[in-house]
């Protein structure tokens, strides 16, 4: 409620200062003159916007770019060195994107440790089922996630690791770090999506997963343990009041960001200020063809979208009679044959191959992601926490 209502000033002072700014050309932020970001896919912003890059998936819309593109406000003086990469796990970021950051920077972005914990193996296996899973392996996924969770040794030392590299590259009298968080996936206040699925395999109904409000609110939990970690390694690395921890969990929360909010009906994957985008779909003013077809170039192997590639084509291999369709998702090739005509725009080629990446088109691969809206709302938290906090150093810890 506190961390909302600062929001809410700041976000009033924001919208003054951004008048100021018309008649005043003095930046907002004028102390902030290098500034980088590092992370994983939620900082690159996979699926957000126009996209920025093969190799790493970063995206306009991800919270980085945006905010040095606009929140941050005019500053000629400003850089950006936009590091974060799709797929990086914080051992990743420690080894590749840490030792390119350059010196004296005054503010740092760091998003990690969802990959850490295995994100797409739980996602994998306790909603889309990408590789045949049984309700078992949704249930040992988490488990594995947990243990990494609660062991020190795993996720709060590599997070504090990762602050503690950063910290040599930090500008000493005012730079700042802001670790962000993740954010709850599900609505869990009612049982309308007990009866709904996403398991991409349209055949084999027993086996397949439910958005029942128990395995919700487990997911939630989940994220919940995450940003608890997170903010104990900030809170930790307390010798110096610049490390921030950005939890934006309630806001997304607070604005109905999640699937399966209360009274929803799912899929609903356009709906206003939705945060995470819903498999196979496509947002307003984006290019359909352009996202379904196999265009794109290869994706990171290892990456979140690379591990359900190929987890899909695990599946392909072992199914042969089924295949990929982009418009229906999976289907047994047998059956389709039967009483739909040739439609359904897939070739029949191509599906199992060395090229199976480009059978997944973005619109399917940002799934679990923060659509624009979603990263809108990291960067405006970010704005309005860095006016009323200002820099860093000065305060105290
Ligand atoms: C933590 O870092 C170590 C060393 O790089 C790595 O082996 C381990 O898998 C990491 N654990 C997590 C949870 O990221
Ligand atoms: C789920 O149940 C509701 C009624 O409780 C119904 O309106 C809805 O169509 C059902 N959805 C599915 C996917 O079966
Ligand atoms: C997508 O593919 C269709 C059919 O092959 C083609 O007509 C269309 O121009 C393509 N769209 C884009 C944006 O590449
Ligand atoms: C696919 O459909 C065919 C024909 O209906 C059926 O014999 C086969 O068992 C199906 N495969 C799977 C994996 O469901
Ligand atoms: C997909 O499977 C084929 C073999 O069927 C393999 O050659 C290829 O490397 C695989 N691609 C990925 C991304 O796993």
């Amino acid at each position: 409620m506190l961390a909302s209502f600062i929001f809410s000033v700041a976000l009033v002072l924001l919208v003054q200062a951004e008048q100021l700014l018309l008649a005043d050309e003095s930046p907002l932020f004028p102390w902030i003159r290098n500034f980088a970001s590092i992370g994983d896919s939620y900082a690159a912003g996979l699926g957000a916007g126009s996209r920025m890059d093969w190799l790493c998936s970063r995206y306009a819309q991800s919270y980085p770019n945006m905010l040095h593109t606009s929140l941050l406000g005019p500053n000629s003086a400003r850089t950006h060195q936009f590091l974060a990469c799709s797929g990086a796990s914080s051992t990743e970021i420690l080894d590749k994107q840490v030792p390119a950051l350059g010196p004296d920077i005054d503010l740092l972005t760091i998003s990690a440790g969802g990959n850490d914990i295995g994100l797409t193996p739980i996602l994998s296996n306790c909603i889309y089922q990408f590789y045949m899973a049984e309700e078992d392996d949704c249930a040992s996924a988490m488990q594995a996630a947990r243990h990494l969770i609660a062991d020190e040794a795993q996720l709060h030392r590599n997070i504090t690791r990762l602050i503690d590299a950063a910290r040599p590259h930090m500008n000493r009298e005012h730079g700042v770090i802001y670790v962000t968080g993740y954010a709850g996936f599900f609505g869990a206040d009612d049982n309308d999506c007990d009866n709904v699925t996403w398991a991409v395999w349209s055949t084999l109904e027993s086996q397949k997963q439910y958005l029942k409000k128990d395995l919700r609110q487990a997911l939630n939990a989940l994220v919940r343990t995450v940003n608890a970690v997170l903010r104990k390694a900030v809170a930790d690395a307390d010798a110096a009041p610049n490390v921030r921890f950005l939890d934006y969990d309630a806001h997304i929360a607070q604005t109905r960001g999640r699937y399966c909010e209360a009274g929803v009906r799912e899929p609903a994957p356009n709906r206003p200020g939705l945060a995470f985008y819903e498999w196979n779909t496509v947002d307003a003013g984006e290019d359909k063809t352009a996202l379904q077809n196999r265009t794109g170039g290869d994706v990171p192997r290892g990456s979140f979208e690379g591990d359900i590639a190929e987890r899909i084509n695990q599946t392909l291999r072992e199914h042969p009679d089924w295949e990929f369709d982009p418009e229906k998702g999976f289907v047994n090739k047998t059956m389709r044959g039967e009483g739909e005509g040739e439609g359904g725009g897939v070739d029949g080629q191509g599906i199992v191959g060395d090229t199976v990446h480009w059978l997944l088109p973005d619109a399917y691969k940002r799934v679990f992601h923060l659509r624009p809206e979603g990263q809108a709302v990291v960067a405006r938290l970010l704005v309005g926490d860095l006016w009323v906090r200002g820099p860093g150093g000065g305060g105290g810890g």
